[in-house]
């Protein structure tokens, strides 16, 4: 059982260690910016804009080039393909907009979901094949993490012991290849909100999940201190009628991790899943003030949280670009103060902060 064959050396572990350090610093979290081609171009579409290379580049400009102070609440900021490639319209490449500001620069690098033949919808991720070889470019290309998104459902027998199974073990294995070339991975078991569901069944589900992706994170001998969790917090289902205050919500998402997540895990960056943007921000800061030892930064790596007021504002008009940076700061400093257990609501949210953000069956 002694482990023969280390996979990483000390300056390798040293190295993913202190990426995660930096990404989940005190108040910092994520901007989740990875939206695929597709993706982005139901987000374009929703504020009457063509799905084109020009748009989607623009409008990752508004986000990349918002103020200085902008490095104070975000540690990291994830990518897709396209965009790490880009520049902005003065010629600086986005990559570089972003490190210089000391952020860390992360990759999505999964490729989408597909069926898992015989159950109910349920599935997993592909996305391995050349794997070593793209992280490898990513790295030289910049990025120092990545991301990989699983998806579980809550419903009748879901999910499946096959779906629990098959998604830990993809997402150790995208780990274990991350990390041989020095990327730090965030490991994604997104458990959707769809369904009628309780808390506590929500819960249930997510501790099992969460064991589960432990146990194939040390079988692959994955170095956790160079590792971060991206996990759905613990809500009920989204059509469901029970109501819970964000104290509930708070204590049964920090239960769940106790459980399951080992504390040699360095952060915890929550996705928004369709939660409006001032509930994300006020579960955070709940998540962050209850009264537990809680051995890992609780933090934020939100897309739509952090998002839909920006496009709202920005509504594809020149004219409305500072706005729609001053909105985009306004939400990444309220979610810094969240994942301090310091965020405070007061009557101004956001052009879109109240608002749902589900959507059914979510993809990335
Ligand atoms: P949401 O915050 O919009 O759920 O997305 C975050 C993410 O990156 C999902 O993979």
């Amino acid at each position: 059982m002694a482990p023969h064959h280390p996979a990483l050396t000390p300056e390798q572990k040293k190295e993913l260690a202190d990426i995660a350090q930096r990404i989940v610093a005190r108040g910092k979290g994520i901007l989740a910016a990875d939206e695929s081609v597709g993706t982005m171009g139901k987000r374009l579409t929703q504020i009457g804009l063509e799905n084109t290379d020009e748009h989607r580049r623009f409008y990752r400009e508004i986000l990349f080039s918002g103020p200085e102070v902008m490095k104070d609440c975000i540690g990291g900021v994830i990518f897709f393909h396209e965009t790490l490639y880009q520049k902005a319209a003065n010629g600086t490449p986005f990559v570089q907009m972003i490190r210089d500001r000391g952020i860390v620069v992360g990759i999505k690098v999964d490729t989408g979901v597909v069926p898992l033949a015989g159950t109910n919808g349920e599935t997993t991720t592909q996305g391995l094949d050349g794997l070593a070889e793209r992280c490898a470019q990513y790295k030289k290309d910049g990025a120092d993490f990545a991301k990989w998104r699983c998806v579980l459902k809550i419903g009748h027998h879901m999910p499946s012991h096959l779906s629990i199974i098959e998604n830990a073990n993809v997402l150790a294995r995208y780990a274990s290849i991350c990390q041989q070339n020095g990327l730090v991975p965030i490991v994604e078991p997104e458990i959707l909100p769809d369904g009628d569901h309780d808390l506590k069944t929500c819960q249930h589900v997510t501790e099992k999940v969460l064991a589960a992706c432990y146990k194939a994170l040390s079988d692959h001998h994955i170095y956790l201190e160079g590792t971060l969790l991206k996990p759905n917090m613990v809500t009920a289902g989204h059509s469901s009628t029970a109501k819970y205050t964000p104290e509930q919500v708070a204590m049964a998402t920090v239960t769940a991790l106790r459980r399951t997540v080992p504390p040699a895990v360095p952060g915890v960056t929550f996705l928004s899943g369709g939660q409006s943007e001032e509930d994300a921000s006020i579960h955070l800061s709940a998540i962050n003030k209850v009264p537990l030892h809680k051995p890992w930064a609780l933090t934020f790596s939100y897309g739509r949280a952090l998002q839909a007021s920006v496009l709202k504002v920005w509504a594809g008009k020149k004219e409305n670009v500072k706005a729609a940076q001053t909105e985009f700061m306004r939400r990444a400093n309220i979610n810094g103060l969240a994942a301090k257990g310091e965020y405070h609501p007061v009557a101004t949210a956001g052009s879109a902060a109240g608002e749902s953000l589900f959507v059914a069956n979510h993809a990335y």
